[in-house]
């Protein structure tokens, strides 16, 4: 009896230390359906865009997340499968990467699903400024150099950031529109945030952008 209560209280032990170690497992994440219905103005949009480095607590609802990532690089002509942002060649390069406190995921436009990629916060190290830890998501934006089919490296660094600035800017008018702040940031750790990414020898960490509500 005392052998089996033992026996028992180490699996309850090994286990929770295992749960603790390696996370809770992160499932896929279906957005809702992006609300094409809303916005305000593009002129009034435009006159109110701009970076804000001081972000509140609160998290974005799925609705929001689906609403950003879709104004982000969503599929916006489903027939062909071509996005709200402009790639060259239309290569659709870039990869949205979601750093939340819950974990990291990556966004899959052509299902508008958030993939788990790792159950870990990794948001301290989305960028150096002290907000960025903070803030309730950051997204990481990451070129997949394979997917661009010709070129020089140096030519495929030109295109991959080209096209990041298109995303970024599509960020900063969604917010601009929601009342959401928001950042675009160069100053990040890129092979330590990459390889805590996992990410593989073809994948290039563009930028990323730091989006939340702004502080009260
Ligand atoms: C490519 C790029 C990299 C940037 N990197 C950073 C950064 O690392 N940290 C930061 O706080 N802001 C960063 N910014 C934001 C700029 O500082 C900001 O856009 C600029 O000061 C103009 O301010 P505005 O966006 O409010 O017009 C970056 C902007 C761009 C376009």
């Amino acid at each position: 009896m005392k052998k089996t209560l033992f026996l028992t209280t180490c699996g309850i032990c090994i286990l929770s230390i295992f749960c603790t170690a390696f996370g809770e497992e992160l499932k896929p994440i279906q957005l809702p359906k992006p609300q094409l219905e809303g916005g305000r103005p593009l002129m009034q949009v435009l006159k109110d865009r701009k970076s804000s480095r001081e972000f509140g607590p609160e998290k974005l609802s799925l609705q929001v997340l689906s609403n950003l990532l879709w104004a982000a690089s969503g599929v916006n002509r489903p027939e062909s499968g071509r996005r709200t942002a402009p790639t060259a060649a239309n290569w659709q390069e870039i990869d949205i990467y979601l750093a939340m406190a819950e974990g990291l995921y990556l966004y899959e436009a052509k299902s508008h699903l958030l993939k788990p990629v790792l159950a870990e916060d990794i948001r301290a190290l989305a960028g150096r400024q002290a907000f960025v830890k903070d803030a309730p998501l950051n997204l990481i934006y990451v070129a997949d150099f394979s997917r661009i089919s010709r070129g020089t490296n140096e030519e495929k660094e030109f295109f991959s950031a080209a096209d990041t600035g298109f995303i970024a800017q599509n960020v900063y008018l969604f917010c601009a529109s929601e009342g959401l702040a928001t950042v675009v940031r160069a100053n990040i750790d890129k092979p330590t945030l990459a390889k805590t990414m996992k990410l593989g020898p073809d994948q290039r960490i563009t930028l990323s952008q730091t989006v939340g509500y702004p502080k009260k």
